[in-house]
């Protein structure tokens, strides 16, 4: 039996939790002068992102290094992908070499959880298609109790191209499970079908909910597919009904927390006057990411909470 997390359900409510527990355990090896502890010393995880990232990529690595495991980065760019090797194969020969876990990305949906049938390691979802980004959603989570305690009843409304978005179907399920009432809001294009039964409201009315948020978490716009929409329009458009433009933010209440999980798009989804809002919690979600893949890899790896 491995330890895979591949999706926020492998979790529920009490797994968020023990990865908060630990989290918090993690940040203070983070803040000590020599940031390392042995819990996976001998231990040797991949990282195999077939899909670029900055803030994942990295914060695993540093993750993996400060608990002394050995790490690997795999990119597709310069792999035997190119001579036609199939994803099979690449995740079993890694694998074969002794590697004891797969973190990995993929434009796939499902490509993880594919994966983890092929091997006998755990394997960590960093970010698959439109499906899943379990380990954002628990770093969300955890910057926002560092700020507001319980999470319960928190009016959390999350922005933007919510169809395509993986961070939107986690932190759907990680912000409901945690008891805070998630609203989505977007373009009726940029609606999921189906979307009706998800632990959420949907609404279109961005100006609307933004009078009951508490949290505002807008979702990147990707420029390419808004471009290519003949139903949606222009992203001046976009900006005018569903950006957290300077004239937005400054009517928000100073205690409503602006969260993006990154890379922004300045200008589309929000402006600078609100990324760089004392209330923004940009940065913090990024440092937070390390101390969460911290507790979700030493988990993984078959450590007790
Ligand atoms: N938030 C996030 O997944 O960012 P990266 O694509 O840079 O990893």
């Amino acid at each position: 039996m491995t330890r895979s997390l591949l999706s926020i359900d492998d979790l529920g409510r009490e797994g968020i939790e023990t990865v908060l527990a630990l989290t918090r355990e993690f940040r203070d090896v983070s803040s000590r002068p020599i940031p390392k502890v042995p819990a996976l010393r001998g231990k040797t995880i991949a990282n195999c992102f077939f899909e670029d990232s900055t803030r994942t990529r990295i914060s695993f690595e540093i993750a993996a290094k400060r608990l002394s495991a050995d790490t690997i980065t795999f990119t597709q760019k310069g792999s035997s992908l190119s001579k036609g090797e199939s994803l099979r194969d690449t995740v079993r020969t890694l694998c074969a070499m002794g590697v004891n876990a797969l973190v990995c990305r993929h434009e796939a949906s499902g490509a993880p959880a594919r994966i983890a049938q092929w091997v006998d390691v755990p394997v960590i979802n960093a970010g698959d298609g439109a499906h899943e980004h379990p380990t954002q959603a628990l770093l969300d989570v955890a910057t926002v109790a560092d700020h507001r305690g319980d999470l319960g009843g928190l009016r959390t409304l999350i922005v933007g191209d919510i169809a395509h978005s993986r961070v939107a179907r986690s932190n759907v399920l990680a912000f409901s499970a945690m008891g805070a009432q998630v609203t989505v809001c977007g373009p009726a294009t940029l609606l999921p079908p189906g979307g009706e039964s998800w632990p959420a409201e949907v609404t279109t009315d961005l100006d609307a909910a933004l009078e009951k948020a508490d949290i505002i978490y807008l979702l990147r716009m990707q420029k390419e597919r808004i471009e290519a929409d003949p139903v949606f329009g222009s992203i001046k458009e976009y900006v005018q009904m569903y950006g957290l433009t300077a004239e937005r933010a400054a009517r928000l209440d100073p205690d409503v927390l602006v969260m993006h999980p990154g890379p922004m798009n300045r200008g589309i989804e929000i402006a600078s006057e609100a990324a760089d809002l004392p209330a923004s919690l940009v940065e913090e979600q990024v440092a937070n990411g390390v101390a969460v893949r911290m507790a979700v890899l030493y988990l993984a790896l078959g450590g007790t909470p």
